[in-house]
């Protein structure tokens, strides 16, 4: 265990599973390309079968966080472990063959390739009508009306959000990161996500990570870590996490007065 960012939680609980089934990343940096500073020596333990929500004010590092798990960017420095396995070095292809998979806040949109091809692609299979219409439901889209749509600029943002949120739900993965998944989804979307989110949680087999700044999502998660100027400035169990991000001035709040205590 990482004991800087495992904050309010049993030590044995986590030591038990110190290098299996845990996603690890260790004093990660991360510069832009002008060389400012963004990840700055982020710690960050995930273990297997949990939900993390992570939450943070604007420009914190939680998409640049996202990114450098599924390979996106490379770190300047700090390592990243899965599974007792080093995959610091392993590029966007191979994170995927590990069975990481990342929703965008802002989805790519493929010209000449339908929806259908697309969900396809990602669970690896041909589908019936029947399986597509069922993972599309989730996300509250109708699939006759969509599956030989192309994923382009014709579909308004909320349709390609939900639509790259079901690729990633028909892919079988070992840690899922869903960066915003509320952003531009109408309520009643919304709702129903949260369901799949839930649902998602019962059946765990890996690491379920979403980026959120809605209280609905916080309020399912098993634990909740804020990202705030790209380090862990705290994480917690979630009720106990909830309560400071409530009771102090929210994020700043747990910045400014939490920091030494939860680290
Ligand atoms: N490729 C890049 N080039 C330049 N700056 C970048 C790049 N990627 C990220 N940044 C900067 O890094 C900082 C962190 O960005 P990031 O997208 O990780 O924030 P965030 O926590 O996800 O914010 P939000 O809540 O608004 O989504 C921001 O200041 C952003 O402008
Ligand atoms: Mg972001």
């Amino acid at each position: 265990m990482h004991s800087k960012t495992k904050v309010n939680s049993s030590p044995e609980q986590y030591n038990e599973k110190d290098d299996e089934q845990v996603l690890r990343l260790e004093n990660i940096y991360w510069d832009t390309p002008s060389g400012g500073n963004v990840l700055n020596g982020l710690d960050l333990e995930i273990p297997d079968g949990k939900l993390v929500v992570i939450t943070g004010p604007n420009g914190g590092g939680k998409t640049t966080l996202a990114k450098i798990i599924a390979g996106i960017y490379t770190q300047k420095s700090g390592r990243i472990m899965l599974d007792g396995e080093d995959i610091t070095e392993l590029d966007i292809t191979q994170r995927a063959e590990k069975g990481i998979s990342f929703a965008f806040q802002q989805p790519v949109r493929f010209k000449g390739i339908t929806v259908r091809k697309l969900i396809e692609l990602a669970s690896g299979n041909t589908m019936s009508e029947h399986e597509l219409c069922e993972i599309l439901s989730k996300v509250g889209l109708c699939a006759r009306e969509y599956i030989n749509r192309e994923v382009d600029s014709t579909l308004s943002g909320g349709e390609i959000k939900r639509i790259e949120i079901a690729s990633v739900l028909a892919r079988h993965t070992n840690v899922t990161v869903f960066d915003e998944p509320e952003a531009g989804i109408d309520l009643w979307s919304f709702s129903n996500l949260i369901n799949v989110f839930q649902e998602m949680r019962k059946n765990l087999k890996g690491t379920l990570i979403i980026i959120s700044h809605q209280e609905r999502i916080l309020e399912i998660a098993d634990e909740i870590a804020v990202v705030a100027d790209g380090r862990i400035k705290a994480m917690g169990k979630a009720d106990e996490m909830m309560k400071i991000l409530m009771n102090s001035n929210g994020i700043t709040g747990v910045c400014s007065k939490q920091e030494g205590l939860l680290k």
